[in-house]
C-alpha cells in the first residue's frame, strides 16, 4: 500500500542546510496500525507530510497504491489528498465558526458533493466517534478529547485508504489520550483502516501493530508488538 524507497528531505535554513530525513526505506501494508517513534527532531512529522502529500521530498520515491505521488502536479496532489487521505493532527485543526457537523463535513463538501449527502455521511461517522449528540455544538463547547475524537471523524469521513495522524494525543491527558487510542485502535479492526501515527510516548506501543522507530532521519529499527 505504502512503499517509500531511499526517500530524503533537506530544509535550506539560510546558508544552512538540514537534512531532516537521510534516506528512509519502509513498506506499510494495508490494514496496517502503524506507528512512528524517534525523540523530539528526529524527523517523524517530516517523514509523515512526505507520506501524507503535505510536503514534497528532497529525493527518493513514495508510492500509494499504484501512484508514484512524487509525480503528481500540485492539482493532482490536492485532488489526491481530498479523495483518498485523512488527517489528524497535534492541535485537532477545527474551524470554530462551524458546527461539529459542519466541520466533519469540510473535506466532502471541498470534493462538491451535495450538501444532504456531506451532512448525512458526517453525522453517520458522529455515531461512529460517539459525538452526534453533539452535532450542533460549537467546537469550543467540547473538551480536547472530544474535538479529537471530532477531527478522526472528519478523517474518516470520505472513507480514506489512509489516515495520517501526528502526535495525535500530545495535548491530551492519559484517559483522554486512552480513548483517541482505542477509537483508533476500533477503526483500524473494524473497518479494516489503514492508519499511520506518530508518537513519541512509550506507553502507545501497545496500541501499534508494528512500530517504526526512527532517529537522525534514519530508521533505528522496526518492531512488531509483543
Ligand atoms: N520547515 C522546516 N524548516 C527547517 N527545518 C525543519 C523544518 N521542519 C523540520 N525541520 C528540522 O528537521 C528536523 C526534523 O524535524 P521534525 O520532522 O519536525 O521532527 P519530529 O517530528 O520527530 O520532532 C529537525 O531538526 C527540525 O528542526
Ligand atoms: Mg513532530
Amino acid at each position: 500500500m505504502i512503499d517509500v524507497v531511499d526517500l530524503k528531505k533537506v530544509y535550506q535554513m539560510g546558508l544552512v542546510e538540514v537534512g531532516a530525513l537521510k534516506g528512509v526505506t519502509i513498506h506499510i501494508d494495508k490494514g496496517e496500525f502503524v506507528g512512528i517513534m524517534g525523540p523530539s527532531g528526529s524527523g517523524k512529522s517530516t517523514l509523515l507530510h512526505q507520506l501524507g502529500l503535505l510536503d514534497t521530498p528532497s529525493s527518493g520515491t513514495i508510492r500509494l497504491n499504484s501512484t508514484e505521488i512524487t509525480r503528481l502536479s500540485d492539482e493532482e496532489r490536492t485532488w489526491y489528498r481530498l479523495m483518498h487521505l485523512g488527517y489528524v493532527f497535534q492541535d485537532y485543526a477545527l474551524v470554530s465558526e462551524l458546527n461539529v457537523m459542519e466541520n466533519v463535513a469540510i473535506p466532502m463538501i471541498a470534493q462538491d458533493r451535495p450538501i444532504d449527502e456531506c451532512y448525512e455521511a458526517a453525522k453517520s461517522v458522529l455515531k461512529e466517534v460517539g459525538l452526534l449528540e453533539r452535532k450542533d455544538h460549537l467546537v469550543y463547547e467540547l473538551s480536547g478529547g472530544e474535538q479529537q475524537r471530532v477531527s478522526i471523524a472528519r478523517a474518516l469521513v470520505n472513507n480514506p485508504e489512509i489516515i495520517f495522524a501526528d502526535e495525535p494525543c500530545a495535548n491530551l491527558d492519559t484517559e483522554n489520550s486512552r480513548v483517541v487510542l482505542e477509537l483508533f485502535r476500533s477503526v483500524n479492526k473494524d473497518l479494516g483502516q489503514t492508519i499511520v501515527m506518530v508518537s513519541h510516548e512509550p506507553w502507545h506501543m501497545e496500541y501499534f501493530d508494528r512500530i517504526i522507530f526512527i532517529r537522525d532521519g534514519v530508521i533505528d529499527e522496526e518492531r512488531m508488538r509483543e
